[in-house]
């Protein structure tokens, strides 16, 4: 969907429906938006009849053969004082919902004006709603679909700078590149799908170069444990690594690593049914860390990245990495390998020491689908965040915040070190059951020495299995809309 700006009321093209927001006062629904007589004699007797009081979540829909659309379609905000940016969202993608389901192509759209929250903010957080709301991944849907139906065009009426539009298109771009590459095949998302990629943004883009290490020359180069993660893969292993360079005349860097699993068998520790099936989404934080240079470009943001990727398949062969091996890392640390599942940890070791040694970026920032048991403890509204650099962590705190991808941080305490004490080897790559997310941080924070560093486990929000407000069911893009608001750093 493409959504312009509406200069004024009476400038308006037809569409198929308008939507209105409404907040809710003590005796009826209160218009927070700029209408006219027309629209009003429209929505009055809904209003009067105490069919619609402007609660929060609440919609009604009215016909009309005077206005340029056939259909209003009034939204409520609940309480003005409650209103955020994430009530703003949630009510616009449950709108572009309704919009959806019935077919519809096009949509106008009032913005709300509220006296706490800032125009352009208004009209931003709408815009991403809207958009993130309209996608359908439907390459297997081979009989008709109206779930995948999709809009076509939308109007935003309303005062706000057109930057706003630009920006959302860009992000929500971003957002989708993370959320087709979660929810395609395994077997098409492959390492080599992943090296191809990370060619076309450097054959694309004179600001991008990309450098790929793979099968034997991560060997040679000493990156022992992606390796021998990737040993079994139909597709060789291979470390992205991708340098976006938007802003000259700046030494600062920041480093972005994703966690690039095509699939997770597990390996010879092999999941069992239910713990399996959705492993083609291991890659959920590659797919957040190429949305987000995808994101980087397409607004020309002015800030130097390394977008890198770790990728591999943990498969079972005759050739697989073995439970009770010892490997040496990058970093030079052995690993012995308690359990083959938790590979994502070794995957990424080796790609935090190869990039802090030969980039030295400013600050380095992975993103992994990494531990079931963030799961069990945040759920599905928080990504689990470690870092030892309060600065680091609050930043992200804050752009969590913002975003509404929220992030909740956890304890590094040196303590939980014990737990990977190795029988020969220097570390182990398990360490049992309990404060299992905080022991894979603390196994990859050995391997960072000192560039400021944060990991954000996002094993429970990288997938949703229903969809709600602006996100459908399975692969989310969580990731892209936090780091952009991260490297925005609150603008
Ligand atoms: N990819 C999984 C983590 C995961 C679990 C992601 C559920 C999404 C949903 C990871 O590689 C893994 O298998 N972790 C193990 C580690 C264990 C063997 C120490 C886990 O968390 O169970
Ligand atoms: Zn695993
Ligand atoms: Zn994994």
């Amino acid at each position: 969907m493409k959504i312009t700006s509406i200069p004024s009321i009476g400038k308006r093209t037809k569409a198929d429906v308008l939507i209105v927001p409404f907040v809710q006062k003590a005796k009826s629904a209160e218009c927070v938006a700029e209408v006219n007589a027309a629209i009003k004699a429209n929505f009055t007797p809904a209003i009067k009849n105490r069919d619609f009081t402007g609660k929060e979540g609440e919609t009604n829909i009215s016909y009309s053969s005077k206005l340029p659309e056939a259909r209003i379609l009034l939204v409520g905000l609940g309480s003005e004082k409650n209103i955020t940016l994430e009530t703003l969202r949630k009510a616009y993608a449950k709108a572009t919902g309704i919009a959806r389901k019935m077919q519809l192509s096009s949509v106008n759209a009032f913005l709300p004006e509220l006296s706490h929250l800032d125009c352009d903010e208004t009209a931003r957080a709408i815009a991403d709603s809207m958009l993130l709301s309209n996608y359908a991944f439907a390459q297997y849907k081979t009989r008709e679909a109206k779930e995948m139906h999709l809009l076509q065009k939308g109007g935003l009426l309303g005062t706000f700078n057109k930057k706003v539009l630009s920006e959302s298109e860009a992000v929500v771009k971003g957002v989708f590149l993370a959320r087709n590459l979660v929810n395609e095949n395994s077997h098409v998302i492959t390492t080599d799908y992943f090296c191809n990629l990370a060619r076309d943004f450097a054959k694309k883009n004179a600001a991008v170069k990309t450098t790929i290490l793979r099968g034997v020359e991560l060997e040679k180069k000493g990156l022992g444990l992606l390796s021998a993660v990737g040993r079994a893969g139909e597709y060789p292993p291979a470390l992205i690594i991708i340098e976006y360079q938007g802003n000259p005349s700046s030494k600062e860097v920041t480093a972005f690593v994703g966690k690039g699993m095509t699939y997770d068998t597990g390996g010879l520790n092999m999941k069992p049914t239910g713990g399996i099936e959705g492993m083609r989404s291991d890659m959920g934080g590659a797919a957040a860390v190429f949305g987000t240079l995808e994101a980087a470009i397409a607004m020309k943001l002015k800030k130097n990245l390394l977008a890198v990727v770790a990728t591999a398949e943990n498969s079972v062969d005759s050739t697989s990495y073995k439970p009770g091996d010892i490997y040496t890392s990058y970093s030079g640390l052995t690993v012995e390998i308690g359990n083959t599942d938790a590979e994502g940890r070794l995957i990424l070791a080796d790609a935090l020491s190869y990039v802090e040694k030969n980039y030295k970026p400013s600050r380095i920032i992975d993103l992994a689908t990494l531990t079931g048991a963030i799961v069990i403890a945040l759920g599905s509204h928080a990504i689990g965040l470690f870092s030892p650099d309060d600065q680091l962590a609050q930043d992200l705190e804050k752009a969590g915040a913002k975003t509404f991808e929220r992030v909740w941080r956890f304890p590094m305490f040196p303590e939980y070190k014990e737990g990977l004490k190795a029988q020969f080897a220097d570390i182990v790559n398990v360490g049992g059951r309990e404060g299992a997310s905080i022991l894979a941080a603390m196994f990859l924070k050995e391997f960072v020495k000192k560039t400021p560093w944060a990991h954000l486990d996002i094993a429970g929000t990288a997938v949703t299995k229903k969809p709600h407000d602006y996100c459908p069911t399975w692969g989310t893009g969580v990731g892209v809309r936090l780091l952009i608001e991260f490297l925005q750093g609150g603008k």
